[in-house]
């Protein structure tokens, strides 16, 4: 097995840690070109830790930069975006340092490298304004330096990140509700600029949709502002009640986080902090759907199973038997599971990054299931991939009928996102034969080391640059 370090995709210079590079989810660490082959017939049996959640740890480490000082945030996902979302704080003036986290984290014992890591982010007084650097383009969350830059400096520069393979991902939400609290935003060559040249104050806000970017963005924009911000029709995601939680640490005063109703009543400022971020569901998630999907039996610790509660009843309907502690469940599935619908919506409804997932179970199912999709509108792009490897499916819009076929066949596919490619991975083991996925820099975007935690789970995987002949596994 090769893990080449090529970088053709993602240039970050000026590391300071060469030991970042170690990992294939770590930025640099993998070229783009990898592949990950799996053979298909495997149970998943096993336990798998679950670490930070990236999209809690990102907008974490963007809050950092609202208080000027040493914050710590551990428990951080050794993935690509974060080192990514690093960078970008740098070049906005922070030091920014990785170390192990302390306890480093369990997963060591078998994978070799920790899942999770501490970022230590310096920021200065006087942060830098203008994040308009080709790293914002590649990672959409980048996106949400932009409450906290405005309130902290009242003057922001941000490249529009634009959509992605999943959809069009607009930011007019983001837009309207820091409008509404006093900022003039324009657009500028591809870029967001936005000046709040009297100050943000406080309003109140109700958001078309229970967004969860903008949700973060107007948080963070309100706790340094004057007087009281309301934010109704919020998200309500676990990563929102974390980022409210690390804020409130910070000094904030917000009241409402997990509800649809947010209050925050304006601060002058705040003061750094050590947090733990949450574990991450929908990796967690994942891992529930393989065990159901290959038959398999899986423990998951380091996410509380009350934040699947939906994803994990859906498996109950299809048959699988669910044992659920605080920060761990375990997922056993005997026989082949039952089709069952799943409609993903805003949370607490089933979440839209584990629909690859669910497709993937109604692939293998006895029965029709009708998936729905109501938060992005390109999410089935990577449903081709998934008829390579044998699945019946067909879409109309935001709708997808899966007709479940008892074994899949292996075939060369493509990661089109993150959640699609660790989908295509789990559906390879319903297959016979060998299922090759490229474009795995995807998965390396959200998942820390996913061949090590298939491999503890049983599986025969190899990961290699698809043009090196660095893999094993025979077609
Ligand atoms: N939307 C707008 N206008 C806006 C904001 C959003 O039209 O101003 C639309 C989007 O285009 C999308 C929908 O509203 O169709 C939902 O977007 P939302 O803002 O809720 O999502 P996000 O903040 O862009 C985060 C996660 C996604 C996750 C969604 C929904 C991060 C970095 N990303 O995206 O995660 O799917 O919430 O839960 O937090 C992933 O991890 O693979 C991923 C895509």
């Amino acid at each position: 097995m090769t893990h080449s370090l090529r970088t053709p995709d993602l240039m970050i210079p000026d590391r300071p840690d060469p030991a970042w590079l170690s990992s294939p989810g770590d930025a640099g660490g993998a070229a783009v070109d990898d592949v990950i082959r799996v053979r298909g017939g495997t149970r998943m049996t096993g336990t798998v830790h679950v670490v930070g959640a990236k999209n809690s740890a990102l907008k974490l480490m963007a809050a950092a930069l609202l208080a000027p000082g040493r914050s710590v945030i551990t428990n951080v996902p050794r993935i690509t975006d974060i080192a990514i979302m690093g960078e970008v704080l740098r070049r906005l003036g922070c030091g920014v340092r990785f170390d192990a986290d302390d306890p480093v984290d369990p997963m060591v014992a078998y994978g070799g490298v920790p899942r999770s890591r501490s970022v230590t982010i310096d920021v200065p007084e006087t942060p830098g304004i203008d994040a308009d650097c080709d790293l914002v383009r590649r990672l959409r969350a980048s996106i949400c330096v932009l409450g906290p830059l405005l309130a902290r400096r009242g003057t922001v520069r941000v490249a529009h990140p634009g959509g992605d393979a999943i959809g069009s991902r607009g930011l007019d939400m983001h837009i309207a509700g820091l409008t509404r609290m006093g900022a003039e935003i324009s657009g500028e060559r591809g870029c967001v600029v936005a000046t709040a040249p009297h100050g943000l104050r406080g309003t109140e806000i109700v958001l078309d949709f229970p967004s969860v970017g903008a949700t973060e963005n107007l948080v963070m924009a309100a706790v340094l502002a004057q007087g009281t911000t309301v934010i109704d029709n919020a998200a309500r995601e676990p990563e929102i009640v974390d980022i409210c939680t690390m804020l409130q640490q910070m000094g904030a005063l917000i009241d409402g986080a997990g509800t649809s109703t947010l209050t925050v009543v304006g601060v002058p400022g705040l003061h750094p902090v050590r947090h733990a971020t949450v574990g991450d569901r929908i990796v967690a998630g994942t891992w529930a759907f393989g065990a159901a999907m290959t038959r398999g039996d899986v423990t998951v610790t380091g996410a509380s199973p009350a934040f699947l509660d939906i994803a994990l009843d859906k498996l109950v309907s299809a048959g699988a038997l669910v044992e659920t502690r605080r920060d761990a469940f375990r997922v056993r599935m005997v026989d082949r599971p039952r089709a069952v619908d799943v409609v993903t919506l805003p949370y607490p409804g089933f979440a839209t990054d584990l629909l690859p997932m669910a497709i993937g179970l109604a692939a293998v199912s006895d029965g029709a299931s009708l998936i729905t999709e109501n938060i992005f509108d390109g999410r089935f792009m990577f449903a081709n991939e998934m008829m390579r490897l044998g699945a019946d499916i067909q879409t109309d819009g935001h709708h997808a009928v899966v007709r479940g076929r008892q074994r899949l066949s292996g075939a060369l596919v493509r990661a089109t996102d993150i959640r699609a490619g660790a989908g295509l991975l789990i559906a390879g083991l319903c297959t016979e034969g060998v299922t090759e996925v490229s474009q795995v820099h995807h998965v390396d975007r959200g998942y820390p080391d996913f061949v090590a935690d298939l491999r503890a789970l049983g599986v025969e995987v190899e990961r290699g640059g698809a043009a090196d002949g660095g893999i094993s596994l025979g077609r």
